[in-house]
């Protein structure tokens, strides 16, 4: 089955030993095992069955292989046997193992050595970056500064930094190792300044006169204890410019809404992996965003059951 579909592709087979080559008609190249070949100048049995076995693949057109070729006059004996190729000693040599210590031990240098590429991957950031983006870039004026809470890979803040020529963006994570990834994927753009370790449940996570004309938070809210969301909540109304808007991004709780069955499961799986996380009603978390002093501005429906949320001042 394999070979028939590489073979419109321009991929030919090889197959030894001959005893299982010979009986499939799909191999290109059946080979000849050495213990046929090396005796064939001496036993006629095994000269017989080498003639026998080349008109059998000759028969549907496969070239045949002869390994173990040591010697010019075995090879000619084989050529007059109707072999096609040889292998072996007699054309291939090995090289002197002087020569091959240095590929070798370059091979292990190169195979020991940990990859440059820290940038670790998330499929769904990938797949969900496209639709945040053209979310941000209706959303969002031609210019500002946006804090980007709970980056994780960084895929988003590389992805939708470049699609915001205008804006700079503040990527940051609450797990330092986060880091590394997030300045990997963002490598490159000026605009994206060094990622910084935040854990929204810091009290303060700058001093008030930082401020941000955007704050973005994906995917955090249903992994992450409750109180996450609040505090989230708090340092947004914190360190928002008076005009400036939280948008958050995820699976929520609708009241009024079916949840669809995929977000059901999700959230059955996230409270398994840690039972203060899970999917979030949006009605507790307006009213949360009420208490200080935020409301829901707009919600869009986003691919695979997900919300992009704006918030902004009261
Ligand atoms: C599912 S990942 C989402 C990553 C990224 N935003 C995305 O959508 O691909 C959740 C992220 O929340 C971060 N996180 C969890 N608790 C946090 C906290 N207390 N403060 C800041 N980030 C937190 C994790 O480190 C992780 O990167």
């Amino acid at each position: 089955m394999t070979a028939k579909l590489l073979d419109p592709v321009g991929y030919r087979n090889a197959m030894g030993p001959w005893w299982m080559a010979a009986f499939t008609p799909a191999t290109d190249s059946p080979e000849l095992d050495g213990n046929l070949t090396r005796q064939a100048l001496s036993s006629p049995v095994n000269r017989n069955i080498i003639r026998c076995v080349n008109r059998l693949d000759h028969s549907h057109r496969a070239k045949v292989v002869a390994e173990y070729v040591e010697t010019t006059e075995q090879k000619s004996l084989l050529e007059e046997l109707g072999c096609d190729v040889f292998q072996g000693w007699l054309t291939a040599r090995p090289c002197r193992p002087i020569r091959s210590r240095p590929i070798l031990t370059a091979a292990k240098d190169i195979a020991m050595q940990p990859s440059t590429d820290q940038r670790r991957h998330s499929p769904a950031a990938e797949r969900n970056g496209p639709f945040i983006l053209t979310e941000l870039q209706r959303l969002l004026p031609a210019t500002g500064t946006l804090l980007e809470i709970a980056s994780g890979t960084g895929q988003h803040a590389a992805f939708c930094a470049a699609g915001l020529p205008g804006w700079q963006w503040q990527p940051s994570d609450y797990e330092a190792a986060a880091l590394t990834c997030i300045a990997a994927w963002c490598a490159g753009n000026g605009r994206v300044l060094p990622p910084i370790e935040l854990d929204v449940l810091t009290p303060d996570w700058f001093d008030m006169t930082r401020q941000f004309d955007a704050i973005y938070c994906a995917n955090m809210i249903h992994i992450s204890p409750w109180a996450c969301t609040l505090a989230l909540l708090r340092g947004a109304a914190r360190h928002l410019t008076p005009q400036g808007v939280l948008i958050t991004y995820g699976p929520y709780l609708v009241d009024g809404l079916d949840t669809a069955p995929s977000n059901l499961a999700f959230d059955a799986d996230l409270r398994t992996r840690n039972p203060a996380w899970g999917l979030r009603r949006l009605s507790d978390i307006a009213a949360q965003a009420t208490a200080v002093g935020l409301h829901l501005r707009e919600r869009s429906n986003l691919p695979a059951n997900n919300l992009l949320l704006v918030w902004e001042r009261t």
